[in-house]
């Protein structure tokens, strides 16, 4: 039984004085929300120390937006496994489009990053996903199928999530169509051959088309940015009905 995931990744937004005020308006949301579902923020790293004291006795989990494959050691700007368990951070997205656009991560970065994840009883959150370009040349399933079979090498896919987020959809307002989402997040559960794996969809995912892609076969969750950052989508979204 795959337990659904939703998750919000709030970029870089958020200070911690917004993240206490977006708490307090959250939190009484979700008091009714039921347990069939995990809910997790990935706030920046400043702000992780206020969430973890604000979520206490809450049923909201935390996500990095990152992680290190090396314990400790001179990597500027890299965050270690230790330093998120420390307060109590759960899961860890890694190779989301934004670090490999602008600082060209590579899928064997993603690698490192997710094993390390792993390894330190994090669970990571690989994102794949096509540009517009691949998709138009028809080469969508051949990029994801590729960051895939690299990202998730060596990864025991029982504690491992996958985010499809095709990078057209995302903060475009273009959501992808439900049935083609669903496609495709098939096509990576045959891929990594585990019935287990949790795989989410991620790309303008909002309060209005949430019902619909939670009521997909393969869709087990949402990775959702912008939508995140209002409380009351938020918990629209968290507390979706599918039917
Ligand atoms: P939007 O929901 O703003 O399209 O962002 C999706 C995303 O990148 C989540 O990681």
């Amino acid at each position: 039984m795959r337990k659904p995931v939703i998750a919000g990744n709030w970029k870089m937004h958020m200070t911690c004085a917004q993240a206490r005020e977006w708490m307090a308006a959250f939190l009484p949301l979700i008091s009714n929300t039921p347990d069939d579902r995990h809910l997790v923020v990935a706030p920046p790293f400043t702000a992780i120390s206020t969430m973890a004291e604000a979520a206490q006795g809450s049923k909201l989990e935390l996500s990095s937006q990152n992680v290190h494959w090396e314990g400790h050691g001179a990597y500027t700007a890299e965050i270690a496994p230790a330093m998120l368990l420390e307060h109590g951070v759960a899961y860890a997205i890694v190779g989301h489009s934004e670090p490999r656009k602008y600082f060209s991560e590579s899928d064997e970065q993603i690698n490192h990053r997710a094993r390390s994840a792993q390894s330190n009883g994090l669970i990571p959150i690989v994102c794949v996903g096509e540009t517009d370009e691949q998709r138009t040349r028809g080469e969508a399933e051949r990029v994801i199928r590729r960051q895939v079979e690299q990202g998730l090498e060596g990864l025991d896919p029982s504690k491992l999530i996958v985010a499809y987020e095709p990078i057209w959809a995302i903060g475009t307002g273009k959501t992808c169509e439900s049935a083609e989402a669903n496609r495709i997040c098939g096509l990576i559960r045959s891929w990594v051959g585990s019935p287990d794996l949790i795989i989410q969809y991620g790309g303008s995912v909002k309060p209005g088309n949430i019902d619909e892609l939670m009521s997909m076969s393969d869709i087990d969750g949402v990775l959702v940015g912008g939508a995140s950052l209002e409380a009351e989508s938020f918990a629209r979204i968290a507390n979706y009905q599918a039917s």
